[in-house]
């Protein structure tokens, strides 16, 4: 059996590129998208190439029982899943409270902080258990600041950040390390960013900001840092981190 870093959200942004980071420290990567088997199949092989063990499946995790079956069959099948990177990300676009449905509020709060509560509902007894565990989920701005026209982004979002903080607080005393990262600016993620803005206008973004001039956050770099919340010595516990280039403004600074 392995130790397993199991990562919901696994596109070629963050959520692969942590997987590839965490199988290189010796775990097992699960990784799971929702649509695209062979991007999926790409990283799985970019891992296995690199001397890693990683698999994966495609799942919708807001579907009913989706996580729960997913986390009980890696545990009895792979191994103690030691890592879970919440990586869904929820934003549905900018839109005014009028083109608002209901039912993408809904969504967003499914993917941002429903969909967190059921696997940690049943992930955190079996870490408890054992006696450790990390979680990370991924944040974004919008879970510290409600923008014109994010009523559903923001609500759901904001929603995560505080159930992190729940979660902390009755699991850190277990043994459980519970880090809300806060990624506060744009990403270069093809699957994600790059599917919004389109091949043209992602490229002149990456060319203009990105790429050597370091303006678009790097999932390398971002893997970096959840190895190292990971690593942390529980006598110093980080449990709230923000990332952002060097070249964008704050959260708290913007306008
Ligand atoms: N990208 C940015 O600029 C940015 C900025 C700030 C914060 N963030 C945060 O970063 C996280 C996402 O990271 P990323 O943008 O680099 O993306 P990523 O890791 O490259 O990809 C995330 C993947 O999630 C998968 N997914 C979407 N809905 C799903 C569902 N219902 N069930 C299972 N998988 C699902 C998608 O799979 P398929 O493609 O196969 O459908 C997508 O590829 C989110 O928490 C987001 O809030 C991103």
């Amino acid at each position: 059996m392995s130790k397993v870093c199991l990562v919901l959200g696994a596109g070629r942004g963050i959520g692969a590129t942590v997987a590839k980071k965490f199988a290189l420290e010796g775990f097992h990567s699960y990784l799971c998208r929702r649509s695209d088997q062979s991007a999926l199949e790409e990283s799985i092989a970019e891992i296995k190439n690199q001397g890693g063990l990683a698999s994966g499946e495609l799942i919708d995790a807001t579907k009913e029982h989706v996580i729960e079956e997913l986390i009980e069959k890696i545990e009895k099948d792979i191994g103690a899943i030691e890592v879970l990177i919440y990586n869904l990300g929820a934003q549905s676009g900018f839109k005014n409270l009028a083109e608002t449905s209901l039912k993408e509020f809904e969504w967003g709060w499914k993917m941002a902080s429903q969909g967190l509560f059921r696997a940690t509902k049943i992930l955190c007894p079996l870490m408890v258990n054992r006696g450790s565990g990390t979680i990370i989920a991924t944040s974004a701005t919008a879970a510290m600041r409600g923008n014109k026209n994010q009523h559903s982004h923001a609500a759901a979002m904001g929603a995560r950040r505080l159930f992190c903080q729940t979660l902390n607080d009755e699991f850190a005393s277990q043994g459980i390390h519970v880090a809300h990262v806060i990624v506060d600016g744009m990403v270069d993620a093809p699957d994600t960013l790059g599917k919004i803005l389109g091949p043209e206008l992602f490229e002149e973004l990456r060319t203009k900001k990105g790429k050597s001039n370091d303006g678009l956050i790097l999932p390398e770099k971002i893997a970096e840092a959840y190895v190292f919340l990971h690593n942390q010595h529980r006598s110093t516990w980080t449990h709230e981190m923000d990332l952002r280039s060097f070249s964008d403004s704050s959260w708290w600074n913007s306008v």
